[in-house]
């Protein structure tokens, strides 16, 4: 068949006709971001990493429990997009926490908007919930998702530019019942990857008790100021309750003493927090009280939690963390007082979890049959053969691009197939298959048309014997 060629039109008109911001260079260098011949670019960006194919049966896993789990607890899988306006995360997250301070990937897209990578899952989320109106469903609205975010942290073990989080928002119920249900949502993931974690529990209450905590907080601090970095103090005068959340040891050591926010709760959020914990209680989870934790972003009140892991990576921080959110519905635009919970778990801290403790993955099941063909002709016979076996519902692998017999079993062997099919040119001009049992070397031909039988047969002997 004549091959029909492109035309390749002229680049320097294409060139001359893009818009001024389209331009191929890096702006800040003003040179091209890839010089001519060089290579010094074409590597991964600092932060980010590749999930190679050895790694697969670990990814498959985790989201594969994550979906069990969720759907057995009718549970909906939303996905927003990467990219959103900028204030879904400023407004969300917090003008003043690292997240919004130092961590965004945003930038101004071609038509000028302000754009950011999603740092988190929940503004997104929730802006899904507002602008789809699902204040209309019946409520609560519960929702989980599995995908890549994004945030400029300085990369190390278990931190990364680019890293996946599985996480589920529940949103337009304020009940307690659904912060201890999702937490023990949470403990169950974990349970069922045999993973050993302790969930470590918390209430922020609301802004009052928020409000009496930061004044007795900073009463507390006031003898100490001179041990603390001012840049610290400066930075948090306004957020005190933040300081609980702020990686300085000394800092940490002093606040080991402060009072803690439960004492200073409002009788509303005090009550919302015992019936978590009740609830918690005839749900069976285990976990501790840690009054240190505030969590980094500026939605959360009430229930704040984060799941710390037991042994295995010692590096590794939390493996997620989630709480109750319940104004943020409302500073989206939507009713007031709706409201929400949610968590989100770090999936490359899980899987290095998983890899620490050396947990078994269920392995790929192998093909049940190879198909070896010999010659163009046998290659076009197997091509059909193929279709039809897996249509028939085999296993079936191959390498149609190997010529020789001896290469083809090779794969055959490295597969651990029970069965390979050999299609030669005497099996072609015979209309035959020469069938293969790979334990026992015994090879035997069978009519082409009959193949599909004799394979189910063998194969059910095969599940017999075992
Ligand atoms: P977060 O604590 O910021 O919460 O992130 C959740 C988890 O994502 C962390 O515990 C960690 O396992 C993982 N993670 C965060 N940053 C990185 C990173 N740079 N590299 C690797 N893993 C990372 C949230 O994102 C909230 N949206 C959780 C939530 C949902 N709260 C309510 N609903």
């Amino acid at each position: 068949m004549p091959i029909k060629k492109k035309t390749i039109k002229s680049t320097k008109k294409s060139a001359a006709k893009k818009p001024a911001t389209e331009k191929s260079t890096d702006a800040s260098q003003n040179k091209p971001a890839v010089p001519k011949g060089s290579l010094k670019d074409v590597r991964l960006v600092r932060g980010m990493k590749d999930i190679l194919p050895e790694d697969e049966k670990y990814w498959r896993h985790v989201f594969r429990t994550a979906e069990e789990l969720m759907r057995e607890s009718y549970f909906d899988r939303l996905e927003t997009p990467v990219l959103e306006y900028t204030p879904i995360f400023t407004r969300a997250v917090g003008e003043n926490t690292d997240i919004v301070e130092k961590e965004m990937f945003s930038f101004t897209d071609r038509g000028r908007d302000n754009v950011s990578l999603r740092p988190e899952g929940t503004a997104g989320v929730v802006r899904a919930y507002v602008e789809h109106g699902m204040i209309n469903r019946p409520q609560p609205v519960k929702l989980w998702y599995f995908g890549p975010f994004f945030r400029y942290d300085r990369p190390q073990s278990g931190r990364q530019r680019q890293f996946y989080q599985f996480g589920s928002e529940v949103i337009g119920d304020g009940h307690p019942v659904i912060d201890a249900q999702l937490i023990s949502l949470v403990g169950e993931f974990f349970k069922r990857l045999q993973i050993p974690v302790t969930i470590q529990v918390n209430s922020i209450g609301d802004k009052e008790s928020r409000i009496a905590y930061g004044k007795a907080l900073m009463d507390f601090l006031k003898p100490h100021k001179h041990k603390i970095d001012k840049e610290i103090l400066e930075r948090y005068k306004k957020t005190p309750l933040q300081l609980l959340d702020v990686k300085d040891d000394e800092l940490q050591l002093l606040l080991d003493n402060a009072p803690q926010i439960v004492d200073y709760l409002t009788p509303e959020a005090n009550q919302h927090f015992v019936k978590v914990l009740e609830h918690l209680d005839e749900l069976d989870v285990s976990y501790q009280l840690n009054p240190k934790i505030v969590r980094g972003l500026d939605y959360y009140s009430h229930t704040t939690f984060e799941v710390m892991p037991e042994g295995g990576d010692k590096k590794l921080n939390a493996l997620g963390g989630g709480g109750r959110y319940d104004k943020l519905v409302e500073l989206f635009g939507g009713r007031e007082e709706t409201g929400a919970c949610g968590f989100a778990l770090g999936v490359e801290r899980v899987i290095a979890q998983l890899k620490a403790l050396d947990i078994r993955m269920p392995d790929r099941k192998p093909p049940e049959v190879f198909l070896a063909q010999l010659g163009d002709k046998a290659r076009q016979k197997a091509i059909k053969v193929l279709h039809e076996l897996r249509r028939e519902g085999f296993r079936v692998a191959e390498t149609f691009s190997k010529e020789r017999l001896k290469s083809q079993m090779e794969i055959a062997n490295r597969l651990h197939v029970t069965f390979t099919l050999i299609i030669g040119q005497k099996e072609m001009i015979d209309d035959t298959i020469l069938i293969r049992d790979m334990e026992n070397g015994i090879q035997e031909v069978v009519d082409s048309k009959k193949i599909v039988n004799e394979l189910k047969k063998r194969i059910a002997e095969n599940h017999g014997e075992k």
